[in-house]
């Protein structure tokens, strides 16, 4: 590889939130290698975005957009939230926990906030009109509301109860969301919907029955939305993560995060940083040929 030059295209200086992003074109002979202060690595010759907390972002464009983005107080969710919140979205976060949204809202200033249990579809269809009435539109919807349930057991000791809980919510509650934000989007012939799904549900995490199958129904949900809107302004695709130390995560018991991460060939677990660029990618106006996909975040695991 060599490098060619290097030229400042524009320089952008922002004010709050936004950060101070340079528009550089980097022109080479093969491919950069890994960079670690900004996170890119193998990227021919293109055009990237530099912030000053030395994340890159990507010139996407998503302007007068409305998001309603659920388990929007921790981890994925909130990571999202700040993302999109970086380009100007107004932000609608949903979250059951009524102190953590609380935090999440001191941080992002979202335009609304719901605290509300995903799994009770008249609270979900009430919260969904009242948005799309006061906005006139919902652009964007994230499904990152989502619960383990009891981890480390084989399936023949695994309660109903807990089975059905977790699919109530990994599921059920994906699917209320959608079937709500849905007539929006296609009154504006113009959507993108983002279930985060997990490797679990592509690839079957022994000891975790109830989330593996509960994150395959998600996958298998998103694979139909995608065909059945795909001749609208719509797109529903879904994101595989395979291990992000979250909340979520430490409540699990060690011997089980210990099974997932042994199993990811980068020898790492991924960040919500790399979540959150991959979520805004999928979530733009620019990914338009892709619908009905689950998008990979498995450091190399996922075989298909
Ligand atoms: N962290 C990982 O390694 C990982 C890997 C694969 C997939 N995922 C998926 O990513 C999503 C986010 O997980 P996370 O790691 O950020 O977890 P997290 O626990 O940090 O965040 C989840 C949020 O969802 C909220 N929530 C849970 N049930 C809800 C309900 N019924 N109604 C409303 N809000 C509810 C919680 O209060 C919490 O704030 C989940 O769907 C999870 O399955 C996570």
């Amino acid at each position: 590889m060599q490098l060619r030059s290097i030229n400042i295209l524009k320089i952008k200086v922002g004010t709050g939130t936004e950060p101070v992003a340079f528009l550089i074109r980097i022109k080479t002979t093969g491919c950069v290698k890994k960079n670690q202060t900004t996170g890119c690595k193998n990227f021919e010759s293109g055009s990237l975005v530099f912030c000053r907390n030395n994340h890159f972002t990507m010139d996407l464009n998503f302007k007068d957009q409305v998001a309603v983005i659920t388990g929007a107080a921790s981890g994925l969710g909130l990571a999202i939230a700040e993302k999109l919140a970086q380009y100007k979205v107004k932000l609608v976060l949903i979250d059951r926990d009524r102190e953590l949204l609380k935090a999440a809202v001191n941080k992002l200033a979202p335009s609304g906030s719901w605290a509300l249990d995903i799994t009770d579809e008249k609270a979900v269809q009430g919260m969904m009109d009242a948005t799309g009435s006061k906005y006139g539109r919902i652009d964007i919807l994230v499904n990152s509301a989502g619960i383990t349930g009891i981890t480390n057991t084989k399936s023949h000791l695994v309660e109903s109860a807990n089975l059905r809980s977790v699919f109530d919510v990994n599921f059920m509650g994906s699917y209320h969301t959608s079937k709500y934000a849905l007539p929006w989007m296609l009154k504006n012939d113009y959507g993108r919907i983002l279930h985060v799904a997990s490797i679990a549900g592509k690839e079957g995490n022994a000891g975790m029955l109830a989330y593996s199958a509960s994150k395959a129904a998600v996958i298998g949900m998103t694979k139909v939305q995608g065909k059945e809107y795909a001749e609208t302004g719509i797109t529903v695709n879904a994101l595989a993560p395979a291990v992000i130390r979250t909340a979520l995560v430490e409540a699990m018991p060690e011997e089980q995060v210990k099974y997932m991460t042994d199993k990811i060939p980068m020898k790492r677990c991924g960040t919500l940083e790399e979540a959150a660029g991959m979520a805004a990618y999928i979530l733009s106006p620019q990914n338009s040929f892709t619908t009905g996909f689950t998008f990979d975040l498995s450091g190399g695991r996922a075989t298909y």
